[in-house]
């Protein structure tokens, strides 16, 4: 049922860990599943500079973690936080209809990191 993207990812995730000092950290469940994704990232003029993921999930939620660190990897702040759940599925050659849900998760999760750096650069500004 998954695509052998997926399974790659999900037996090889990249990106497994915390940044250290991290610029940025997101932590986002699904009160469905019961599912739980932290991201941690380090901004570098406006970019994100270093991505990396803790997942303790399903198959599909630690194969969208995954990829969703090397597809961030790089992108400026406002590119990374506007990857959806399609970009991801995409990504990964797709994932089944019930696995969709799976990708929202990586995609709030870099998005809540982005938000805590921003509140934390905004604070630094005051
Ligand atoms: Fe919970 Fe996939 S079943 S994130």
């Amino acid at each position: 049922m998954y695509s052998p993207k997926v399974m790659e990812h999900f037996n090889n995730p990249r990106n497994v860990g915390v940044v250290e000092n991290a610029d940025g950290v997101g932590e986002v469940g699904n009160p469905v599943c019961g599912d739980v994704m932290k991201i941690s990232i380090r901004v570098a003029e406006d970019r994100i500079a270093d991505i990396r993921f803790q997942t303790l999930g399903c198959g599909a939620a630690i194969a969208t973690s995954s990829i969703i660190t090397e597809m961030a990897r790089g992108m400026s702040l406002e590119e990374a936080a506007g990857i959806t759940k399609k970009d991801i599925a995409d990504a990964l050659d797709g994932l089944p209809p019930q696995k969709m849900h799976c990708s929202v998760l990586a995609a709030d999760g870099l998005r809540a990191a982005i938000e805590d750096y921003r509140k934390r650069d905004s604070r630094l500004r005051v």
